[in-house]
């Protein structure tokens, strides 16, 4: 790699752990993944919890791990929310299981991240899928909520919860990207982007990242200038066209910046909340949508579906306004 390419590389892939022992938290699951590549014998898996936080990577290390050199052939990685739904995943998935693994005797191995985006019928046909194959392949499925995994494929995988990773995780996280990209960052900077990163990995890699296209010595006010740089503004925006009755637009809008910025819902339903304030309307309406606020951040938190809470909650701004 030439050194132009690498300045250009993102961070969460350059200090993606390349082994178990890189891997930060998580020490528990850490060593039963281990035992498990140790005796060459991996269930179905099915990781649950939030972003960034190291399941993807662990599926990574695992088939490296397994399959050495030759992990490229061994391994697929597919997403559950791909739109073109659960036929072409199926499709792609017996193609991939048709043949041996290249250099070894051992099952390959299928990441399918995102599966909490399938739908039940989807997810029916995915333990079908799971079933046929289970002689030449092992899946490992990703979710945010093993709750909205299906019983009957959650019975026939060994379940591992993660949780978001610790400050002191991430500290090190930071700490260790910063030295070695000879960053300058004090210790109370270290800890604002560790908050605000709230146990993951990829946005503290993130927000480190856009700093340091900025400058080289990272300052609490350009780590919260960052954090919420346009946020407000762009926030504004969607809200605007929302009450506006451009829900179609607010919609997309919304999910462009969702995008942009990394959020995850809660994240967005907060900001939204601060920006009810600053919208042309009565304070009555905007005293109903900080409620509706309160109420969808909660169904949220007890595992709903995050685009159609937040499309509900667009949709009551939509209502706000006549
Ligand atoms: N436990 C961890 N230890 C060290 N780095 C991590 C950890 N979890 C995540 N990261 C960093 O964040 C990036 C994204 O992590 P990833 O495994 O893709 O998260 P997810 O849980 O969303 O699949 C990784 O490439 C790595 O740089
Ligand atoms: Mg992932």
């Amino acid at each position: 790699m030439t050194e132009q390419q690498a300045d250009h590389q993102l961070w969460i892939e350059k200090y993606r752990p390349q082994t178990f022992a890189e891997v930060k938290g998580h020490t528990e699951i850490t060593k039963r993944l281990q035992a498990f590549v140790e005796q060459k014998n991996i269930p179905h898996l099915l990781f649950s919890g939030p972003a960034g936080v190291g399941k993807t990577t662990l599926s990574l290390i695992i088939a490296k791990t397994l399959f050495g050199d030759n992990w490229h052939h061994n391994f697929l990685e597919l997403n559950a929310s791909d739109s073109r739904g659960i036929e072409v995943i199926r499709e792609t998935v017996k193609d991939f299981a048709r043949t041996k693994a290249l250099g070894t005797e051992l099952p390959k191995i299928i990441l399918l991240d995102e599966c909490d985006a399938l739908t039940k019928e989807a997810q029916q046909a995915l333990r079908r899928t799971m079933e046929t194959y289970t002689r030449t392949a092992r899946f490992i499925l990703s979710a945010n909520f093993s709750s909205k995994i299906i019983d009957p494929i959650q019975s026939r995988c060994t379940i591992f919860r993660f949780k978001p990773l610790s400050q002191e995780d991430i500290k090190n996280i930071i700490m260790n990207i910063s030295k070695r990209e000879g960053l300058k960052i004090d210790d109370k900077t270290i800890a604002a982007v560790s908050t605000v990163s709230k146990g993951d990995a990829r946005r503290a890699e993130n927000i480190l990242q856009s700093c340091s296209a900025i400058s080289k010595t990272i300052t609490e006010k350009l780590v919260y200038e960052i954090v919420s740089a346009a946020h407000p503004e762009e926030m504004k925006e969607v809200l605007q066209l929302a009450v506006q009755g451009s829900f179609i637009q607010a919609r997309d809008k919304l999910l462009d910046v969702m995008l942009k910025h990394g959020l995850s819902g809660e994240e967005i339903v907060k900001q939204i909340q601060e920006t009810v304030w600053d919208l042309s309307i009565t304070d009555q309406a905007k005293m109903q949508l900080i409620e509706k606020c309160g109420e969808i951040e909660f169904r949220m938190v007890e595992g709903s579906d995050e685009f159609i809470q937040l499309e509900a909650l667009l949709a009551s701004f939509v209502l706000a306004k006549k």
